[in-house]
């Protein structure tokens, strides 16, 4: 039988802690409380506490999280926010909808995250915030962006959808800016049954604002002090991520051992791996290379029963949907190439080290006895 090792296999998570989960679901049932909730209340509280944030509210999925933290911080009509490129669409997505200008800034190609030099440049009176992505689950430079955010006055929001656990000078995801976003999509390293998210912030004024718009605005039953949407939680898949997230140190560190060994093994090869900085803590969300022949690479995979992705095919600023702010291909060239080149390997927790091999010998055999162009890339330290 030929060896299948997909992206991500939740079957085999779900037999992890299968009898821990169906007796949180009992408890949930029993109570026939489906909205809200104690369960919701101690996410929150669990949450906070493992990332050292003062307060968080739970919400309906990421993008309601990105959403209602924008709606929370007052942007609309007239206002920009600056969103790295290269991103999952939620979170230029949310800036859109409120009637705000997305300004689209470049990436460091060694990291895939914002480059502070691009955001700079791109201030003007009317921007009110930037948006730091923790993309792949490794944190965006933080101490570069706050600076940059102190010296204009404006707010950072790091979108934390992929990087729980992720840590940066020691500190975690989600206490870095002046508020922060978790997705938990089932596929996110702490994935629910179903869609959710998270707002986590230090300023507990911006928390109850957010809190309020969570629920219709509601400051008293059907008393509306401000216009939200119906952002919640269900109890359900709060009490289902309580207990996830108990096994999710185990995962990250499995994450990063199979890291550990890619990094390794295709250090002479074809493809140039990720760049981790010494201060970085990574949870590898995604294990993404890069390699000038993509799309080759990933049917060869395909065909030998290993599963790949692409994150992202296309550039935010070059989305159909965004035409009419009049980016044109080359206004940021580093993520376009980057779009071009870039790939996911497996790396979930459920794999072990022979499948890592595996992989690592398929993408051997694809470049067979071929020379590589590609000279390493040598500058950015890594640690595990
Ligand atoms: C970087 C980033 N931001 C935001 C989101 C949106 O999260 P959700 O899918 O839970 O709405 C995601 C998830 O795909 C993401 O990867």
């Amino acid at each position: 039988m030929m060896r299948s090792i997909a992206m991500l296999d939740l079957k085999a998570e779900f037999n992890v802690f299968a009898d821990e989960i169906r007796e949180a679901v009992d408890g949930v049932l029993t109570s026939q409380q489906f909205v809200g909730g104690p369960a919701v209340a101690a996410l929150e509280k669990t949450m906070c506490e493992r990332v050292g944030v003062a307060d968080a509210v739970a919400v309906s999925s990421g993008t309601d999280a990105l959403l209602c933290t924008m709606m929370a911080l007052g942007i609309g009509a007239g206002d920009e926010v600056i969103v790295p490129t290269f991103t999952f669409f939620a979170t230029a997505g949310s800036v859109w909808r409120l009637g705000a200008r997305p300004v689209f800034v470049d990436i460091d190609p060694k990291t895939f995250n914002v480059d502070p030099r691009s955001i700079e440049a791109a201030i003007t009176p009317k921007t009110k915030a930037i948006v730091a992505v923790h993309l792949f689950g490794q944190c965006a430079e933080m101490d570069a962006i706050n600076s940059i955010a102190v010296e204009h006055g404006l707010k950072v929001i790091e979108d934390a959808a992929q990087a729980i656990g992720a840590k940066y000078h020691g500190r975690s995801a989600c206490a870095l800016g002046d508020v922060a976003c978790l997705s938990f999509y089932p596929t996110k390293n702490l994935g629910g049954f179903g869609e959710g998210g998270m707002i986590m912030s230090n300023d507990r004024t911006f928390i109850d604002v957010a809190r309020q718009l969570r629920n219709h605005g509601q400051s008293g039953t059907y008393i509306h002090e401000r216009v939200g949407g119906n952002f919640r939680l269900d109890t359900m898949k709060a009490a289902i991520l309580l207990v996830k997230q108990r096994h999710l140190d185990e995962f990250t560190e499995r994450r990063r051992a199979h890291a550990a060994i890619y990094d390794a093994q295709l250090a002479n090869s074809c493809v140039d791996t990720p760049q981790v900085g010494e201060h970085q803590e990574m949870v590898y969300h995604q294990y993404s290379i890069l390699t000038d022949r993509r799309d080759a690479l990933c049917d060869r995979l395909r065909e030998r029963g290993v599963g790949c992705g692409v994150y992202y095919p296309l550039p935010l600023h070059l989305q159909p949907c965004f035409a009419s702010l009049g980016y044109k291909k080359g206004s940021l060239p580093v993520a376009e190439d980057t779009c071009e080149r870039i790939m996911s390997l497996p790396c979930h927790p459920m794999m072990n080290d022979s499948d890592v091999k595996f992989v690592v010998d398929c993408i051997d055999e694809f470049h067979g006895a071929s020379t590589c162009s590609h000279e390493p890339r040598a500058d950015t330290a890594r640690s595990h």
